[in-house]
Parts: structure tokens; sequence; C-alpha cells
């Protein structure tokens, strides 16, 4: 943890006045180090109270996901134990993979306040409006072949609607494979890139996209888009559902990589999966195809049985769900 982070860290959990000498002294720096430090922190939004011969008094946070504020309390080992945080970002998916090309650990995470060109799937973009959401890209490195890579959507499909549960009560539905929905309207995305070469992964950029605290949405998507807070009626802590969400990665992610648990994990995602036994309509190589789906495959493809009995494991593409897309 970087002196930002230890010194916030103490500030909130003694929660009174702390002298820049018991700081020093706890973290092994000069006072000057201390006192300089508290400076940056008070330009990056801290309020924090100076009194002669009582020391610092931490009054208020910013709302920001720093390493400052996500990493003193977060309960991961490695997801999310380097964080990259920037306040404006053309797209965190775009940066995360400068790093890993870089060399950057498994786990690291970057986060911004903003994206100017969020990125979305199938070419689209990505509405990211400053500091109303989590906009956030994860790199991981797992020793898997690239067929295997839609797993790491399902299981973040998985944590994110764990999380969207747990934080909020709000329940959560996955459309296959990755849209997370409330109320039938989508509050999450996630995009998945990689870099592999023929039956090696190099990194994978976990994107995600969280709306949470967004009161409106551009008009061509308004009628299919929502945010935790249109549909909770209330704000949430966007460091509260990081953690939570970096936790519940991290958890599924283990889970994944031991071939025992697997199956399990299918059958959750089964359970919260719409698309299941719906009738789809998918749209492959510029033809239609309708169907029912039927069944998802232990590498995550859905099983679509066509019109005319036969049966076809769908990748990715465009697949519309009766009843939750303009397909009706
Ligand atoms: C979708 O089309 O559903 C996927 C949306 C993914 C958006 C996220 S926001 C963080 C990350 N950075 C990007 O540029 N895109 C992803």
């Amino acid at each position: 943890m970087s002196l930002k982070s230890k010194i916030v860290e103490i500030l909130k959990e003694k929660n009174d006045y702390v002298s820049g000498e018991e700081m020093s002294n706890l973290l092994g720096v000069s006072r000057t180090a201390v006192w300089k430090t508290i400076s940056r922190l008070k330009e990056e939004g801290y309020v924090i109270e100076a009194v002669t011969n009582k020391g610092y008094y931490l009054k208020q946070s910013p709302d920001l996901l720093t390493e400052e504020e996500i990493s003193p309390t977060l309960k991961t080992r490695y997801i999310g134990r380097k964080i990259y945080h920037y306040k404006q970002v053309d797209s965190t998916n775009k940066e995360a993979k400068k790093l890993a090309i870089d060399g950057a650990a498994e786990g690291s995470i970057v986060i911004s306040e903003e994206q100017t060109a969020g990125k979305g799937r199938l070419g689209r973009t990505w509405a990211s409006p400053y500091g109303l959401g989590i906009w956030m890209s994860l790199i991981l490195r797992p020793q898997i072949t690239p067929v295997e890579v839609s797993k790491i959507t399902l299981i973040a499909a998985l944590a994110v609607s764990k999380t969207i549960q747990k934080v909020t009560g709000l329940k959560a539905e996955i459309k296959w494979p990755n849209d997370i929905l409330i109320n039938k309207k989508k509050v999450c995305g996630i995009l998945t890139e990689m870099s592999a070469e023929m039956d090696k992964i190099n990194y994978i950029i976990l994107g995600i996209g969280l709306n949470v605290n967004t009161e409106e949405f551009p008009e061509e998507i308004a009628h299919k888009a929502t945010s935790l807070k249109i549909e909770g009626k209330k704000s949430y802590d966007r460091k509260e559902l990081t953690q939570e969400l970096l936790f519940e990665i991290e958890n599924y992610y283990r889970l994944f990589t031991k071939q025992e648990t697997v199956d399990k994990l299918l059958e959750e995602y089964k359970a919260c999966c719409v698309t299941l036994n719906k009738e789809v309509k998918i749209i492959r190589n510029g033809i239609e195809y309708i169907g029912k789906a039927v069944g998802l495959t232990e590498n995550g493809e859905l099983l679509v049985e066509k019109e005319d009995g036969e049966l076809i494991h769908v990748f990715s593409g465009e697949v519309s769900v009766r009843g939750i897309d303009a397909y009706v």
C-alpha cells in the first residue's frame, strides 16, 4: 500500500485526532513526509483538519474509487491489489491492455471516474459519465486455452449479479452471455478482450461497466438501460460495490480454475440466466435463426434448438430474447 493509503487507513481507523509524530512513528517516515502526504490528500478532495497540539482529523473522504479508498478494507488476496485510478480516460480496457503488455501483474485493475470513449460489445459505445458508475477493467492471466475464455465472462456475470443482490437486495438476472438486467433493463455490461496464441493466453482484459447512480440515459438507450439508483430509488456507495465485486470475482475465479467446481458454477449461472428455455433470435453471419435456448455447454456456449430441430452452439454474436429485447 502507498503512504497515502496507509495515512488514510490510520485516520479512518482512529476516527480521532492523530498527531504528526504518532503517524511518523507508526509509518517509519519523517513528519515532513506525513505533512506532504496530507497536503496531497487535501488536494485530492480529503477534508482533513489540522489542529496544533492535537494533530490531524479526517472529516470527509471524496467519493472516488482510488487505491486509498478501496485498498484498506479490501478483502481480496490479489484481485484489485494493484489499482490504476484515473479521473478521465478514453477506455479502461484500452488502458489495461497497454499495462498488460508492459507486464502488469494478474489481478491489477484500471478504474476511471469517467470514460470519454467507453467501449461496448460489437463496436458500440458505452456511456460512462463522471462518478456515476463503476468503469473498471481487470487484467487476468489464466492458464487456459482460448476456447475456454467465454467461461471468464460467465464468472464475471455471476460475480456482478451476486454483488448487486448482496449490496442492494435488488434481483439481478443474466442475459446470456454477459448482460446483467434488473426488471428486464440492462444495468451492467461486460466486455472481455484477449491476446492469445493458438493454445495459450497472454492476457485477458475483463471490462465491467456498472451503472450505479446514473439518473438519466441518452435517449437512444433510455428504454433499455437502467441503474441501481433508478431501480432501488436511492444512491449506492460505489466503493462498497467495487470492494464486494472484486471479492466475488476472486471467489468465482478461484472456483473456476478447479475442474470439480465448474459444474456447480454452471448450475448457479443457469439459475440466474433469463435466456434459457426462452425463444431466441440469433444473427450469425448476417443470417437470422429463430430457436429455443435449451442449455449451456461447459465452455459457456449457448445451445440453441433451431425451428428445424437442429442443435447449434452459439459462441457470441447477437442473441435477442423474446420479451426482453426489441424482438417480439
Ligand atoms: C457491453 O456492450 O455490454 C459491454 C460494455 C462494457 C463497458 C465496460 S466499462 C469499463 C470497460 N472499459 C470499456 O471501454 N468498456 C468496458
